[in-house]
C-alpha cells in the first residue's frame, strides 16, 4: 500500500504534510512512500534529503494514485477527480469553506479526513494539529512584531543611558497566546494578557505575565464545555472594550489571538484605540483570516496606520513551516496509526473511536459529518 504527500498549490503554503523524519515511521505500518517532485522545498526539505530517508520522488499524478494521500490544503476539483475509489485524502480540508468540493469527494467514495476536527482530548493530543500550528503562529507573532518594532525588546542599561523594556500585550490566551506571552517574555518583554475564560488567569501568572480581565457574573460562565469560549454579550463586549481601551495606550505591541470557533473573531481594538498608541507601536492580528481582532488588519498585509503598524500575514504557522510541517506530520502519522491495524496492516475505520467519528468528513460516497450539511 501506498502513502503519497502533495506538494502545495496555494501561494501562501510553505508547508508539506510529510517530512523526511516521518518516512520510517510509515514504512513501519507497511507502507511504501511517495513524495511528489520539489514538495519540500519551499520548507526546507529538498528531494534528496526525502530519498536519503527511503521514499521515492514521485510525479503528481503517481502521487494521486496511491491508497493514502496526505496534503497540507486541500487540492483543486481537477486533483480530486484522479483520486481512486476508497483512497483515504487527509488534510487540513476545512470543510467550512470549502462545500463545493463534497460532490467530488463523493461521487469518487474518497474517505476524506479534516486533521483541524481532530478532538481536543488528551488521549488525541498527539494529532492535534490545531495546537501544534497554532503554538507555532503564537511563537511568529511575536517575532514578527519584533522586525517591524524600531525599538528593542528587553531592558539594556547601557553607558550611554538605559533602553526601556517594551510592553507587549495578549488578547486571546489560548494556545497560540500562550505561546505569544512565553516568547515576548523570553525576549524580555514586560507583559500582561487578557481573556474572557477566568481559568487563564492561572496560565498567564505562571508564564511571568501579569492577567487582567473584566469579572462579573458572565464571565465565570463565559467557557464552554470544550473548553473555548462563548461569544460575549454587548454589555460585556463594553466592560471589556473599556478595560482595554485604557490599557492598550501603554502598550507598545499587542498580540490578538482571540477567536470564538465557527464563529468571527471578535473585535477588541477600535481605529480609536489604534489611534490612541504611539507612533511606532505594532498590532499583529492572528486573528485575521477569522476577520480579525482589529477592524485595520488586512489580510497579507502590514498597515500603517498613523505611525501603527497592523500586521495581518495569513496562514502564520506556513512561516515557520520547517517546524510546522514537521509537527503536522507526526499529528498525521499517530492519527494513521489509529486507522491502520498493526498486524495486517490493512486500513479500518471504527466508528466506535470517537477519534476517527470526528474526523472523517465523506466515506462511501456520504457526507458523514452532518454540522457540514
Ligand atoms: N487536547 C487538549 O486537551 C487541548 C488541546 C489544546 C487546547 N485545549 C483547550 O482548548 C481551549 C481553546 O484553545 P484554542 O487556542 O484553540 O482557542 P481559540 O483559538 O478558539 O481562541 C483563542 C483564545 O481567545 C479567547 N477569546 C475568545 N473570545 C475572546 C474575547 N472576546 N476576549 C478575549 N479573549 C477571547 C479564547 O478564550 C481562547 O483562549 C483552551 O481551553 C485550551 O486549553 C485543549
Amino acid at each position: 500500500m501506498q502513502i503519497s504527500a502533495l506538494k502545495e498549490n496555494f501561494n501562501n503554503e510553505n508547508r508539506v504534510a510529510l517530512t523526511p523524519d516521518t518516512i520510517k515511521l510509515f514504512q513501519r505500518l507497511g507502507l511504501e512512500v511517495l513524495i511528489e517532485d520539489g514538495a519540500g522545498n519551499n520548507s526546507g526539505y529538498p528531494n534528496d534529503l526525502y530519498e536519503a530517508n527511503g521514499a521515492k520522488i514521485a510525479s503528481r499524478d503517481q502521487c494521486l494514485k496511491a491508497s493514502i494521500c496526505l496534503c497540507v490544503k486541500i487540492p483543486n476539483d481537477n486533483d480530486l477527480q484522479q483520486l481512486n475509489e476508497n483512497t483515504v485524502l487527509i488534510g487540513i480540508l476545512n470543510p467550512y469553506e470549502n462545500k463545493k468540493y463534497f460532490n467530488t469527494l463523493n461521487e469518487n467514495k474518497i474517505i476524506s479526513c479534516c486533521m483541524e476536527l481532530i478532538p481536543r482530548i488528551s488521549r488525541a493530543q498527539s494529532m492535534d494539529v490545531l495546537s501544534s500550528q497554532a503554538n507555532l503562529a503564537g511563537y511568529r507573532s511575536v517575532i514578527d512584531a519584533a522586525e517591524q518594532f524600531g525599538k528593542a525588546f528587553p531592558m539594556m542599561m547601557t553607558a550611554a543611558g538605559r533602553v526601556n523594556p517594551a510592553k507587549v500585550m495578549v488578547l486571546g490566551v489560548g494556545v497560540a497566546g500562550l505561546q505569544a506571552i512565553a516568547t515576548a517574555k523570553r525576549l524580555g518583554a514586560v507583559v500582561s494578557a487578557t481573556d474572557v475564560r477566568s481559568a487563564t488567569k492561572e496560565q498567564v501568572e505562571s508564564l511571568g505575565g501579569k492577567f487582567i480581565m473584566v469579572e462579573d457574573e458572565e464571565s465565570s460562565n463565559a467557557e464552554t464545555e470544550g473548553g473555548y469560549a462563548k461569544e460575549m454579550s454587548e454589555e460585556y463586549k463594553q466592560k471589556q472594550a473599556k478595560l482595554i481601551a485604557e490599557t492598550i495606550a501603554k502598550q507598545d505591541i499587542v498580540i490578538c489571538t482571540a477567536l470564538i470557533p465557527g464563529k468571527k473573531a471578535p473585535v477588541l481594538i477600535s481605529q480609536e484605540m489604534v489611534e490612541s498608541m504611539a507612533s511606532g507601536s505594532v498590532v499583529v492580528d492572528l486573528a485575521v483570516e477569522a476577520g480579525g481582532n482589529c477592524p485595520l488588519s488586512k489580510e497579507g498585509e502590514v498597515v500603517d496606520h498613523r505611525g501603527v503598524k497592523i500586521v495581518g500575514y495569513a496562514n502564520v504557522p506556513g512561516r515557520v513551516a520547517k517546524d510546522a510541517s514537521a509537527l503536522y506530520a507526526k499529528n498525521i502519522f499517530n492519527f494513521l496509526s489509529l486507522i491502520i491495524n498493526k498486524d495486517d496492516k490493512k486500513i479500518n475505520f471504527n466508528w466506535e473511536d470517537e477519534i476517527v467519528n470526528a474526523v472523517t468528513l465523506t466515506h462511501e460516497g456520504k457526507l458523514r459529518l452532518e454540522q457540514f450539511n
